[in-house]
């Protein structure tokens, strides 16, 4: 198979990846910070290596660096514990389902104010648009995507992050799409994540990284390993934002997978994965009938969409899957980036490469849509 759905998640995933998650089935068994003795002692330190790496991308302290299931969770626990009755939140159109239904979710039961600037321009939204907005009338809390999952296309997080400090807005970014391609210590009160995709973890694990004197109070309740005793959910990080037993074989997986991206460095990771995708895109910007949703800059991620004149996308990723081709086609559960893009009636066909993607995939998939 050819695999051209990274921006989904990352496959395959390294060696040391698999090993590591295999070795915490067949070795280890238990969670870090429940018992005693060597096994629980060697889930700690891993843990404690993954809080320590995460933190070195986020440049949050590895104390603030909580676990869950996903960016999903993460972006869901941090908005609510952020925004409270009537508060003023501003975001882009180029959200994850995970920051729109959750927004939405809040706004009913709290009577948010959603501000999305440049909603339905052409364009929209440049980082200057989301600046200008944040002057002219600052938010409680701003949330927003590193780079697009549907179009590559990479805001500009640090001066936003600039901005929204200067004004007194709080700022949550989703690095779900550039953890493992782009630095991610931009300024940002609260990072969340994703560990599976570019960061080439397994799934089932993500992050909150939170800035040292930024309060979140507990969103969710259980056990936590430490403090047990205790009959109230502790309000010290991290385990105030972590409850019930953590995914330790995912943990262990991305411990490897850090390690792994220490040794390659995310930006020889991203390039190798852009020589691909540029060859894609140079390609089809010859083929008639096609437009490309990209977002023609060189600081992006190595993902981009199309659509076809005379073909729907879902026709489209049919027939690549008949040749063996894994995209994606369709919606990417971004809605209201599909309205902004023009793509709302039947979404379009997402090309995500990595680093393993090689010259010989990119032509192949070109000869396919050459054909249509
Ligand atoms: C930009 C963005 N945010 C959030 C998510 C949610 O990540 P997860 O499904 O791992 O929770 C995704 C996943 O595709 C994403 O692309």
């Amino acid at each position: 198979m050819i695999y051209l759905d990274h921006a989904a998640t990352s496959w395959p995933k390294p060696d040391s990846v698999v090993a590591a998650c295999q070795h915490w089935f067949t070795h280890i068994g238990i969670s870090a910070e429940r018992g005693d003795g060597p096994r629980t002692r060697e889930a700690f330190e891993t843990v404690q290596r993954v809080r320590q790496g995460i933190a070195a991308m986020t440049g949050h302290p590895a104390d603030r660096i909580a676990f869950c299931s996903g960016a999903t969770e993460g972006l869901n626990l941090v908005l609510r514990a952020l925004l409270s009755n009537e508060s003023r939140v501003m975001t882009t159109p180029f959200e994850h389902s995970s920051v729109v239904r959750a927004l939405l979710a809040l706004r009913d039961q709290r009577n948010l104010t959603i501000d999305v600037p440049d909603r339905g321009a052409a364009h929209g939204p440049t980082t200057d648009a989301i600046c200008e907005a944040l002057h002219k009338q600052p938010a409680r809390v701003l949330v927003f995507t590193h780079a697009s999952n549907i179009t590559g296309g990479v805001f500009d997080a640090k001066r936003i992050c600039e901005t929204a400090r200067k004004v007194g807005t709080q700022t949550v970014l989703d690095v779900s799409q550039t953890a493992g391609y782009l630095p991610l210590d931009v300024g940002a009160d609260v990072v969340v994540g994703s560990c599976h995709k570019a960061m080439h973890g397994p799934p089932g694990l993500g992050f909150v990284s939170a800035h040292a004197d930024l309060a979140m109070l507990p969103q969710k309740y259980g056990g936590t390993g430490s403090s047990v005793a205790l009959e109230r959910h502790p309000t010290e990080w991290p385990q105030a934002f972590e409850a019930g037993t953590p995914n330790t074989p995912a943990l262990f997986g991305t411990a490897a997978a850090l390690h792994w991206l220490g040794e390659h460095g995310p930006d020889v990771l991203l390039d190798r994965s852009l020589v691909s995708l540029n060859k894609i895109e140079a390609g089809l910007r010859e083929l008639p009938k096609v437009r490309i949703l990209s977002p023609g800059t060189t600081t992006r991620t190595p993902v981009l969409s199309f659509v076809h004149d005379d073909y729907d996308p879902i026709e489209i990723g049919t027939i690549l899957s008949g040749q063996g081709i894994h995209a994606r086609a369709g919606f990417h559960c971004a809605p209201w980036a599909h309205e902004q893009l023009g793509t709302s009636a039947a979404g379009t066909v997402r090309i995500a490469t990595g680093p393993n993607t090689s010259d010989h995939d990119a032509t192949a998939l070109l000869q396919v849509l050459k054909r249509l």
